[in-house]
């Protein structure tokens, strides 16, 4: 099994971005903690990060034939993105949505994501535990 992780704009700062709010775990270590996963999972990870809608866009557009499913993070274009949501809708790839954190919690524009509709569900408030669980469920649901 193939599972593409998309992180979507600003997660490259992982690790110095706001560490009250995202943690201190860099991107390069969370993509690590993924790929171990995986391994276990039998499922090969690929990361991928990106800070351009488009490049998000182009890298969901190439997943079928490729990728089984995809966790994504797609940062702040969760709040404002039609075209992400369409992209997903389109390409008809199962795909978790995660987020570090809690966005229930957080200013109200952060609580309506445009991409929950399309994907299978929504994990978000367990810092990096929200990639790991998304990714589990993922390969669970694949399975079935
Ligand atoms: C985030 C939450 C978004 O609102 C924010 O714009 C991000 C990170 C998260 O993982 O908690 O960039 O997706």
């Amino acid at each position: 099994m193939e599972i593409l992780i998309l992180h979507g704009p600003n997660l490259n700062l992982l690790g110095k971005r706001e560490p009250g709010i995202y943690g201190t775990t860099t991107l390069e270590q969370i993509n690590q903690i993924l790929e171990a996963d995986g391994k276990i999972l039998d499922t090969t990870v690929t990361c991928r990060q990106s800070n351009h809608e488009g490049e998000l866009i182009d890298r969901i557009h190439a997943c079928p034939g490729k990728y089984d499913g995809i966790v994504i993070n797609a940062g702040a274009y969760t709040h404002t993105s039609i075209a992400i949501r369409d992209a997903i809708a389109a390409v008809n790839v199962p795909t978790v949505e995660v987020h570090l954190s809690n966005l229930h919690k957080r200013e109200e524009f952060r609580h309506r994501s445009l991409i929950a509709a399309v994907c299978i569900g929504q994990i978000c408030g367990f810092g990096i535990e929200s990639y790991r669980l998304g990714l589990q469920a993922l390969v669970t649901y694949l399975k079935k």
